[in-house]
């Protein structure tokens, strides 16, 4: 372990010891259908009986459509999770059409529960993502129609249609519950908002700056 000013560096060594689980944990039946209808709370959610489950719990019919890019990103996500398919529940995986207008973007954002592997349906796109080791390499190159992408989990990643026409990929993910955390908001736009002495500090530049960072966002 190397300290470099504030931020302690871990050797690569240190996590030579445990066992990385890149997915979900395995589910220990044939499925757990998600019962949309209960409030319990757990690492997951309630299955519905088996007996009950039909072949549209397994199914989500609508990744053809194509979303409204009509926004500041020029970007939309349609996302299939238990919620729009229950029969993901404790499976370990989800899906979503991602939709980008001319120069849209998907913005600098994280999975923290998932690696996700994306493939180019229309289009082209820019995409690239960020190393933690030994430096914050930026590892990106630019995707064809059909071209195939892996984002490894925890990394910060981007996506950017840099063509004239509209662009459309399918990415799936190792987690039913990938979660997202998209760089800016989360930095600029937290609720409460981080202290401008923090990011002042953070980001070396003035609270001028900060302020207005935060009002965007
Ligand atoms: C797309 O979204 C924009 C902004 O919310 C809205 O003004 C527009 O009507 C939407 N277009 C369609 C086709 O729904
Ligand atoms: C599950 O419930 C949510 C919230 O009520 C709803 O939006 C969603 O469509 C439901 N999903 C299914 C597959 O019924
Ligand atoms: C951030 O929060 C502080 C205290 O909660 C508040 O005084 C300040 O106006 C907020 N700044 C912004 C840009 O919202």
């Amino acid at each position: 372990m190397a300290s470099n000013g504030c931020i302690l560096t871990i050797s690569f060594l240190a996590f030579s010891f445990f066992v990385a689980l890149a997915s979900d944990q395995n589910p220990i039946q044939d499925f757990c259908v998600a019962d949309n209808g209960t409030t319990v709370l757990l690492n997951g959610l309630t299955c519905k009986d088996p007996k009950q489950v039909v072949a549209d719990d397994f199914s989500f019919g609508g990744l053809h459509i194509a979303a409204n890019t009509s926004n500041a990103l020029g970007c939309q996500v349609t996302p299939v999770t238990p919620s729009e398919m229950p029969g993901l529940n404790t499976l370990g995986i989800s899906i979503v059409r991602i939709d980008y207008a001319p120069r849209g973007i998907n913005p600098l954002h994280t999975h923290p529960r998932a690696s996700e592997i994306l493939i180019v349906l229309e289009g082209s796109l820019e995409v690239g993502f960020i190393t933690s080791f030994p430096e914050n390499r930026h590892i990106g190159k630019v995707l064809q129609k059909g071209d195939a992408f892996v984002f490894p989990v925890g990394l910060v990643h981007y996506q950017r249609n840099p063509g004239p026409t509209n662009a459309v990929a399918i990415a799936a993910l190792s987690s039913q519950n990938p979660g997202v955390i998209i760089v800016a908001n989360a930095v600029f736009g937290s609720t409460p908002n981080i202290s401008s002495d923090i990011l002042e500090k953070s980001f070396q530049i003035n609270k001028q700056v900060i302020g207005y960072l935060q009002t965007k966002f």
